[in-house]
């Protein structure tokens, strides 16, 4: 593949149309002039068959309430067949205006104030506010670093699960950060664990588009055929897959009957939104013409990644990559150069780069930054090139 080409053809300038992750810059890093490699979202745009599926849409003039038609539920179900081998039916569905809204109601319709909640950290860090905004006990269960490939320790797990009585385990799957795909072993050791000590897990499976390689995205849902459905709620999404984060439509899809009802519940005594009819229209267009697009864009971010590793281990070898197995995100450990609370100040005012920090993942996450792959390659390398200039320096 060109993948020069490939840019040049699908990646455009956001700076200026109202993004976050372009312009919100000064409020968020105080400085408006950085190359931004934070929030995860592309700058590639996204299929052409959405594209013109929301023009059509837009076309008609006409944005009234809207509804979820068989055609759409026919295309999410086939995605998630083909894709997952996962068996989906209407009645284990409902829609969400974004995985961490989801993130939010699941923890407040499942526990109670006071409960504990346990996710395994270094990991995306709108799980700690869902715990903690709700007045849940926050329980963290750090991931075992082994020269930047993380796993998870099942006996401290099954520690923090006993020693604070835990209802709820949150799941990054695939793991953002540390790009971890679980294997079906993995999973069903931590499952295991959850249902001998009744508790839920919540999954969030928001990039189960980005796996690579050998490395096979299994969903909670299919574990061991199916032998952990009744303690799931899993969230998934389009927003990642088909860079189509600002159109705010989701997914819940819970199998039990009484999750379900409680989840009814909740939602009901806080009114939440249908969904929304561009979200629909768009992600039901992705699921049906958006297969090879994909491919492509793994294909870019594989080279954007491959790229990285080379120069670094070239030019800085003491920086540690995590292996690239899963999601668009790359965790990278700059310790081996500067002690570890050095790295935040380092990558923004040397490097001039927005990025996630280490700290923003895990109370001991000082010393790492996490890189967006999937961006122009030339966003890539003049990452990289900062990055090794100022340790060279
Ligand atoms: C693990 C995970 N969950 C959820 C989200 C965001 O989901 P949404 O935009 O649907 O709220 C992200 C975005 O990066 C993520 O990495």
């Amino acid at each position: 593949m060109d993948f020069e080409k490939f840019c040049q053809e699908n990646c455009v300038e956001r700076k200026g149309t109202g993004t976050l992750k372009w312009d919100s810059l000064q409020e968020i890093f105080g400085d408006a002039d950085l190359l931004p490699l934070w929030v995860a979202d592309m700058e590639i745009q996204s299929p052409k068959a959405v594209r013109d599926a929301l023009i059509k849409r837009v076309n008609h003039g006409v944005f009234g309430y809207g509804r979820v038609e068989d055609s759409y539920y026919d295309a999410f179900f086939a995605w998630q067949k083909e894709h997952h081998g996962m068996d989906l039916a209407k009645e284990n569905v409902r829609f969400a205006t974004g995985v961490v809204g989801s993130l939010y109601a699941a923890v407040r319709s499942y526990t109670k104030e006071g409960d504990s909640v346990i996710i395994c950290s270094p990991v995306y860090y709108p799980f700690y506010d869902a715990i903690l905004n709700a007045g849940r006990k926050l329980v963290t269960c750090e991931l075992d670093n082994h020269e930047g490939y993380y796993t998870l320790d099942l006996a401290k797990f099954e520690k923090e699960i006993a020693d604070n009585d835990v209802k709820m385990f949150i799941l990054c799957s695939p793991h953002n950060p540390v790009s971890r795909v679980w294997t079906e072993e993995e999973l069903a050791g931590m499952f295991d664990i959850c249902k001998k000590h009744g508790v839920l897990v919540l999954s969030d499976e928001i990039h189960q588009d980005f796996a690579y390689g050998d490395h096979k995205f299994i969903s909670s849902s299919i574990v061991k055929g199916g032998a952990y459905k009744d303690i799931l709620i899993l969230l998934n999404a389009g927003s990642k897959t088909f860079n189509l984060a600002g159109l705010i439509h989701s997914h819940v899809i819970i199998f039990n009957e009484d999750l379900m009802k409680t989840y009814d519940e909740y939602i009901k005594s806080i009114g939440c939104p249908e969904a929304n009819v561009m979200g629909l229209t768009a992600l039901e267009a992705a699921y049906r013409g958006g297969a090879e697009w994909l491919e492509n864009v793994k294909a870019l971010i594989c080279h954007n990644y491959e790229y990285m590793v080379k120069e670094f281990a070239e030019k800085c070898p003491k920086i540690v990559v995590t292996p690239l197995e899963g999601t668009y995100l790359s965790w990278i450990d700059l310790r081996g150069y500067m002690p570890g609370d050095q790295v935040a100040d380092f990558i923004q005012k040397k490097c001039r780069l927005a990025c996630d920090v280490g700290e923003w993942f895990s109370f001991t996450g000082h010393g790492f930054v996490r890189f967006n792959l999937a961006t122009d390659t030339k966003n890539i390398k003049t990452a990289v090139e900062r990055v090794i200039q100022n340790i060279q320096a």
